[in-house]
Order: structure tokens, then C-alpha cells, then sequence
């Protein structure tokens, strides 16, 4: 069975062929065109996102096709990304793609972007099989979720302010990078003193597995607005690899305690922010042969995960239908 997944959900336009072999997943296409209109915003700008995605996704899916040696009639199934993320971006992907179906009379089905990520782990590691533990680290989205089995998922606990991924973008804006932030903090702290300054790393009261990003930030600002202009830009890097260390370290222990508790055979870590080199590092060294990285390719924003998980949702639970809206406040355990 083969499907033909869009994912339009916040800046990134993608569309992918993945083809389902025996219980995994074989991706036969990937194509994914990042917008750049919202550099000069300092961060997305839901209008704008919107209009982009409109523009190029009839070329994007078109490549897709064209990459896989496929014209549409061999496509058995047709998906989207129905949430969580930005409404009108979303509706773009759904529509297009449910429009696609219509005319061809095949099965769509509407993806959680969330469970997308979970699914980015079984491309990256093809033998992985459930049960696992999953670490969802994105610009939007912090959340430690048990997966029990393909399409059964307990959240485990989330973050209780910003993402990860913002924790990157608001501090690297504070320091003068730009958006999105986390790569250039991430290459600025390779010639950075990480223990150059020891930034608080939050302690939650809260029972669970919570985390929370906003004194981080703060504690930068103020840090910023202590040392003066002159100082941080002498110092960039090193302050660059200190936050970094802190968000990371937040993470690890937040996680760490999760896995003790739990004991679940392997801890995969996926989206944008599992592109960190840090971050890899040190669970890498906590986790050993346990730990599963997404491969780079799956861990920001693609149709390859969207299209993984529409696979398996179709064959457990056959096809959503041309009723399918978007919705854009999905939670991550919501099918
Ligand atoms: O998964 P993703 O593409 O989009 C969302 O669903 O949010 O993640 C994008 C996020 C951004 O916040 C970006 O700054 C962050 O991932 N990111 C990184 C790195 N590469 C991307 N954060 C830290 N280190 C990186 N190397
Ligand atoms: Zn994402």
C-alpha cells in the first residue's frame, strides 16, 4: 500500500510517498520546501505561512510524485496533517489532499502532527517496535508520551510554558540570532565554555514529568540587561553554550526520571529540537544503545512521518473521509 502524505502545518510545505512493507515503512519520496518569508518577523506569521503554502504545494506534491516514479493513479492512499498547528496552513494540506482523493476515489485519512513525530522514530530505527518511550522536543511541543502500542499513546507529562524549540528562538532572539534560533545556539556553543555561566535550571513541584521554560528565558534577559551590549556580543558564544547546557540538562533530568520509572526498552527523541548536538551527547551518554535519535531528515516538519503514521492509522482504523476538518489544538494522544 502506498500513500501520498502532505504536511502543511506550520512553515514548512512537504509532501512524501512512503510505501508500507510488512509491519514497517519505506519512504520513496521526501520533498520539503521551508518558507523564508517570516526571517524578518522573528518567528512564523500565520498569514503569511498560509499564502506560501499555497503557492508552492501543487509543485511540492508534484516532485513527490515525480521523485517516486509514480503518476497519481498509484497511490492508495491519501493524508494530511489535520492538527495540531496553524488553521489556515493546515487547511491548505487537508483540502489539497482531500481534493486529490476525491478525484482519484481513494481513502484520505487526517494525521496528528504529534503522533507524525512519534512515527519519525520507526524511519529512523526500522526495527523499532512498540512499546517505547518517546520525547517529543519541537518549536511548539514538549511532551514525554509512552507509546504502549502503534496507535496507543499515554502522555506522560508536557511542558508547562514555552517548548523547547521556544526556549531556543526567544533566547537566540534576545541574543541577536535571528529565526529560527536553535541551529545558530547550537553552532555558536560548539567553540563556547558551556560552564561559562550556570543558568537556573527549573525544579517543578508539580508530580509528573513536567518541565518549564519560561524562567530560563528570563533569567537570560536579565542576564543580558546585567552584563550590557558589549559584553554579550564579546561573549556570545559562551553564553550561547551555557543556555543551551541548561535547556538541555532540564530536558535530560525531566526525561531521565521518566525512563527510571518506567523502564521501557528504548527512548526515542524526535522533532526540530533533536537535531541538537548537545542534546544528543548527553543522552547518548545517559541512554547508551537505548536511546533512538529521528534521523535529521525526520526530525523537523516532513510528509514522511505524516505519511507513516496515515498508513497505520488506515489499516487500524480505516479512513477518515471527506468530513475531516483541521483542528488545530489536537492533543498529542487523540488519534
Ligand atoms: O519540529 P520542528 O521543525 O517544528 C515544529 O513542529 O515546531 O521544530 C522546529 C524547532 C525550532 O524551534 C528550531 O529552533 C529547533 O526546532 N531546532 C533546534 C535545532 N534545529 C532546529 N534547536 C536546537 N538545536 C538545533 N540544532
Ligand atoms: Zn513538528
Amino acid at each position: 500500500m502506498r500513500v501520498l502524505a502532505v504536511e502543511t502545518s506550520c512553515d514548512e510545505t512537504s509532501a512524501s510517498v512512503v510505501e508500507g512493507v510488512g509491519d514497517g515503512f519505506r519512504v520513496l519520496s521526501l520533498v520539503v520546501k521551508s518558507q523564508v518569508v517570516h526571517e524578518r518577523f522573528g518567528g512564523v506569521v500565520p498569514e503569511l505561512a498560509a499564502r506560501a503554502h499555497v503557492e508552492v504545494i501543487y509543485h511540492v506534491v508534484k516532485r513527490a510524485l515525480e521523485e517516486a516514479s509514480l503518476g497519481v493513479g498509484d497511490v492508495d492512499l491519501y493524508a494530511a496533517t489535520k492538527g495540531p498547528g496553524l488553521a489556515a496552513s493546515l487547511i491548505v494540506g487537508v483540502e489539497f489532499s482531500k481534493t486529490l482523493a476525491l478525484a482519484a476515489d481513494k481513502p484520505f485519512v487526517g494525521v496528528n502532527h504529534l503522533i507524525g513525530h512519534v512515527y519519525s522514530a520507526y524511519l529512523s530505527k526500522p526495527d523499532l517496535r512498540p512499546p517505547f518511550l518517546a520525547l517529543i522536543v519541537s518549536g511548539g511541543h514538549t511532551e514525554i508520551v509512552m507509546v504502549k502500542d502503534w496507535y496507543s499513546f499515554v502522555l506522560l507529562g508536557h511542558t508547562l510554558d514555552d517548548a523547547a524549540g521556544e526556549a531556543f528562538d526567544k533566547g537566540g532572539r534576545a541574543l541577536g540570532l535571528g529565526y529560527p534560533a536553535g541551529p545558530k545556539i547550537d553552532a555558536l556553543s560548539r567553540k563556547g565554555n558551556r560552564d561559562f555561566h550556570r543558568f537556573p535550571i527549573p525544579r517543578i513541584k508539580r508530580r509528573g514529568y513536567y518541565f518549564s521554560f519560561s524562567g530560563l528565558k528570563t533569567a537570560l534577559l536579565n542576564y543580558i540587561r546585567d552584563k550590557g551590549e558589549g559584553f554579550v556580543r564579546e561573549n556570545l558564544h559562551h553564553i550561547a553554550a551555557s543556555y543551551q547546557e541548561a535547556i538541555v540538562r532540564h530536558l535530560l533530568s525531566v526525561v531521565k526520571r521518566a525512563f527510571d520509572d518506567l523502564n521501557p526498552p528504548h527512548l526515542a527523541v524526535v522533532g526540530g529540537v533533536a537535531l541538537n548536538s548537545r542534546l544528543r551527547e548527553v543522552f547518548g551518554e545517559e541512554f547508551g544503545e537505548r536511546v533512538v535519535f529521528s534521523l535529521p531528515r525526520y526530525c523537523t516538519d516532513n510528509a514522511a512521518m505524516i505519511g507513516a503514521a496515515a498508513l497505520k492509522k488506515y489499516e487500524l482504523f480505516g479512513e477518515d473521509g471527506q468530513g475531516v476538518s483541521v483542528y488545530p489544538y489536537l492533543g498529542v494522544i487523540e488519534p
